[in-house]
């Protein structure tokens, strides 16, 4: 047995390619060139849409035949209720990355789903008087219609109920048995449902309590079969500390290693007790555990329903993942029990894991078991997914937690998107209205000859690049905010609207300032695409361009120098609406200073659009 655990742990690391190049030297998905095979080129035409609005349709797909492979998995969200803020961020987060991954030319395959087997579920179906596929059915379709909602672009929506995935956990389980990692054994120990896991009595709070759920342990005593995830220590020590970017962020792999020192013990990989569940191999009367389970969907999903569905298969389609991201509760699953299961069947190991954070309320991580959540389908309806999305990913530091608050959201949406972006945009084409017929004078190449503008709109656009890059989604952000500061002060010290009455050199020079702020707008776009693509696409259609233009932007188009003399603008009509507060709170917030008040990183410009001076 040691012989075939080694030859499979060795298969297993060599497979693990990115590690075996220097990790801090290039971006961690340039690592591991993934050729796609002629099938997947072929199939790719199925790509989802990238928005999913009405006004946005589909977009033609932008990936090059060779190109680079970016594997990018949410986690199966249970299907005990429908999903909420915190589901959605994980997955607005994702969504954002693969836009920017597809952005740099990358052939993306963004993987979501649902997660449907096991006690949980079966409970809550049982509570809502459903059985249990119908249950499933109904919660697993709420979740595509939220991404929907969202504008999110997954390429894969898998669900663990779906008979290919079933046949591809059955064949997993098959290999991991072959390798002597399965065993038959008695368990006894206190279990938080919710987790879907058995808890150590030292992890828990008074009355058994689980911390995450606030709800007592049950004891459970169980004839289980057992994964031998003890055999694993010391290949996980050498994994994690020969390849440190594994896990992150860097803090949460501290967490990961310190849990591998206190010891790893066998794992129950199935349940006598419970019915709705793959079957276990060679034994109908039990289910295969839901973790043991749910982790084959990032393999299953690779897959197509017309294929013929065999690991193999799935594994030439895109594994190993480029990144799992997931929130920081199920770490353990993802950087521990997942790539051991994975050496022991000899497959390779993901790429990153990262692990963010919590949306609280309260301090509490919001949740369905909490029952303390936020309705993301009332967020979107009210607020639209561009102030949603663009809100999560700005406020939150991607990996620590984060609370959100009604005020809040308002003020920085409307400092950051109506004010900052939409306002600028609307007063510049207002203006070229006014005095240029809508029409741009010149390039902008030649607009900007001179202009310090420029170098600063490309040092900002390159540290929104890294910041994507690094997942530092936030900052991203921020880096591209910074682009509209830049062009609002532009826009302010050069007061064009008072050098077109000046006429003669002067209102030829504001014509030119118009186009220079016109091209910051069209960077922004570019830029913000990956976190709010309604609104990008509705600044990208204001300057002129179609929806096909949009939808084949790439990254280099975040380069000086796109728009050219000659070509006519639309129509100024704002880009973003800003949202009004009640009564009562206007009321509080006119009694505050109002311009050059800080909102976290952000300045609230509260007028709106035109300037006096700008309309006379
Ligand atoms: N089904 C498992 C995952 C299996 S993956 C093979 C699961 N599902 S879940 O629905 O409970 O959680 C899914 C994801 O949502 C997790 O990453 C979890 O961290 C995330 N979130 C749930 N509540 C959250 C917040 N309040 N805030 C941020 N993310 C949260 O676990």
């Amino acid at each position: 047995m040691a012989a075939r655990l080694n030859t499979s742990l060795h298969n297993a690391l060599s497979l693990l390619n990115p590690f075996n190049t220097p990790l801090n030297t290039k971006p961690f998905y340039s690592r591991n060139t993934f050729r796609f095979s002629q099938k997947l080129q072929s199939l790719s035409g199925k790509r989802a849409l990238y928005c999913t609005s009405s006004s946005l349709g589909t977009v033609p797909e932008n990936g090059v035949d060779g190109a680079e492979t970016f594997v990018l998995t949410t986690p199966l969200y249970y299907v005990n209720a429908p999903p909420h803020m915190g589901s959605a961020y994980t997955t607005i987060a994702a969504d954002s990355i693969a836009r920017f991954q597809r952005l740099l030319g990358k052939k993306v395959i963004f993987i979501t789903g649902t997660d449907e087997h096991g006690e949980k579920i079966a409970t809550s179906a049982a509570a809502n008087g459903r059985n249990p596929a119908e249950h499933c059915d109904l919660i697993s379709q709420s979740y595509r219609s939220l991404w929907k909602d969202l504008d999110i672009a997954y390429d894969k929506f898998i669900r663990t109920t779906d008979p290919k995935h079933e046949a591809i956990v059955k064949e997993f389980y098959a290999r991991v048995f072959a390798n002597g990692d399965i065993y038959r054994a008695d368990y006894e120990g206190l279990y938080c449902v919710n987790c879907e896991e058995y808890k150590d009595e030292k992890e828990l709070l008074e009355n058994n309590c689980c911390p995450v759920h606030q709800a007592p342990c049950v004891a459970r005593k169980e004839d289980n079969y057992f994964f031998a995830l003890s055999k694993y220590q010391k290949p996980l020590e050498d994994i994690l500390s020969q390849n440190p970017r594994f896990v992150q962020p860097s803090y949460r792999l501290n967490e990961v290693q310190s849990w591998i020192k206190s010891g790893l013990r066998d794992f129950s990989i199935s349940r006598a007790l419970v019915d709705w569940g793959i079957p276990v191999p060679d034994d109908d009367k039990q289910t295969i555990y839901v973790w043991f389970d749910a982790l084959l969907g990032y393999i299953s999903a690779l897959t197509e329903d017309n294929e013929q569905q065999n690991l193999e298969t799935a594994l030439s389609l895109g594994w190993p993942a480029s990144l799992h991201l997931i929130g920081k509760d199920i770490l353990r699953f993802h950087a521990v029990y997942w790539p051991a299961m994975l050496m022991s069947a000899g497959l390779s190991l993901p790429k990153m894991v990262f692990g963010h954070g919590f949306l609280t309320k309260d301090g509490m991580k919001m949740g369905k078991s909490l029952g303390n959540t936020l309705e993301p389908f009332e967020l979107v309806q009210k607020f639209g997914p561009d102030a949603v999305r663009y809100f999560f990913l700005r406020e939150v530091e991607f990996g620590n937690d984060g609370d959100y608050s009604e005020d809040r959201f308002i003020k920085i949406v409307n400092a950051h998107l109506a004010n900052t972006i939409g306002n600028l945009l609307n007063r510049t084409l207002g203006l070229l209205k006014k005095n240029c017929e809508s029409t741009l004078v010149v390039d902008s190449t030649i607009a900007a000859e001179g202009v310090p503008l420029k170098d600063t709109v490309e040092k900002l656009v390159e540290k929104a690049r890294t910041n994507y890059e690094s997942l530092s989604l936030s900052s991203a952000c921020e880096a591209v905010l910074e682009i509209g500061n830049a062009g609002n002060t532009y826009m302010d010290q050069r007061a064009p609207w008072f050098l077109f009455k000046q006429g003669g050199v002067s209102a030829e020079a504001a014509a030119k300032d118009l186009v220079i702020i016109l091209e910051v707008m069209r960077i922004i776009a570019v830029a913000l695409s990956p976190v709010a693509p309604c609104l990008s696409l509705r600044i990208y259609s204001q300057l002129g361009y179609s929806l096909d233009q949009f939808n084949s932007i790439t990254w280099n188009d975040t380069k000086w120098g796109g728009l050219k003399g000659g070509q006519v603008m639309e129509q100024a009509s704002p880009v973003y609406a800003r949202i009004e507060l009640n009564p009562e709170k206007e009321e509080e917030e006119k009694k505050k200073p109002k311009v050059g008040k800080k909102t976290g990183k952000a300045k609230v410009k509260v007028e709106q659009t035109p300037t006096v001076a700008e309309a006379a």
